[in-house]
């Protein structure tokens, strides 16, 4: 496994030296629409064709699934899923909060996970039953007992999310009159991280994308946390709508979305 994290580790640091290197340089004439208040730029292309090309030449029989270029490779035991910028909005606007999200999945089972911040040059990283590190040192979640006082993430609907706003907003009402604070700060990858190394104490969003989440939730559970779909009876990575916290706030931060399951079975 040391051989794939460490792939991986070299593959989210040429990523985000590119990302780097670019960062504050982005003409409006870079920018690509996507889809509605989605887009894109080379930058977000040429990090992942530069992780995919490092990741191609150890393992050329591996898949990759990558957000700008979907499948690549035959379908195997091995996928890798990549976020090459996660936090294009913020990265198009100059705001340095975007990370590089890398993990490998074997037989569908997560097993190994990089998160690369290259504004803060921090590098998280996780193999399955060896703990999450830190820079290479070993990070835990939060040891916050209660959801008063406690320091929540999260992200809004958007795009096409939209009919998700009023029962994220129902939600989210009801958090905030119970926690220390709330956070958005635009790179759901990075959020989980956090999470991960105690940072904040929870994480809620919905319908984000396998790419965005899947290195997060290896951390956070070999962090010594715990994750699960806010959509009753779907898989966390799969269905992206996922609710995440310390062992503490996991079942009451549960309860309190458990109470709209009715109007989320029907919005997924
Ligand atoms: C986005 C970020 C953001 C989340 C969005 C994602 P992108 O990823 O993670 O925090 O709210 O849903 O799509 O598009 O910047 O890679
Ligand atoms: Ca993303
Ligand atoms: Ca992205």
């Amino acid at each position: 496994m040391q051989a794939f994290l460490n792939t991986a580790i070299e593959a989210a640091r040429k990523a985000g030296d590119i990302a780097q290197i670019n960062f504050a340089r982005i003409n409006q004439s870079d920018i690509k629409t996507k889809a509605y208040n989605e887009f894109v730029t080379f930058v977000d292309e040429e990090a992942e064709k530069a992780i995919i090309d490092i990741i191609h030449g150890r393992y050329p029989d591996h898949t990759i699934l990558g957000e700008e270029q979907g499948l690549k490779g035959d379908e195997s035991d091995y996928l890798w899923i990549i976020d090459p910028i996660d936090g294009t909005t913020n990265y198009i606007h100059s705001f340095p909060v975007y990370c590089v999200s890398i993990a490998l999945k074997i037989k569908g089972r997560l097993e190994v996970a990089v998160i690369y911040d290259p504004s803060r040059q921090e590098l998280f990283t996780a193999i399955r039953g060896m703990g999450a590190l830190l820079d290479g040192r070993k990070i835990r979640v939060s040891k916050q007992r209660t959801l008063q006082g406690a320091l929540l993430g999260t992200g809004f609907p958007y795009r096409d999310q939209l009919d998700w706003l009023e029962v994220y907003l129902d939600i989210f009402i009801d958090f905030t009159r119970i926690v220390g604070a709330i956070r958005r700060p635009g790179s759901a990858a990075l959020d989980l991280a956090y999470v991960a190394s105690g940072r904040y104490d929870g994480f809620w969003e919905f319908g984000l994308k396998p790419w965005d989440v899947a290195a997060g939730v290896l951390l956070i559970q070999e962090a010594g946390g715990l994750v699960k779909s806010m959509i009753p009876g779907e898989d966390a990575v799969e269905s992206g709508s996922l609710l995440c916290g310390n062992p503490h706030l996991f079942d009451p931060m549960s309860e309190i979305v458990s109470k709209y399951d009715d109007r989320l079975k029907k919005l997924f």
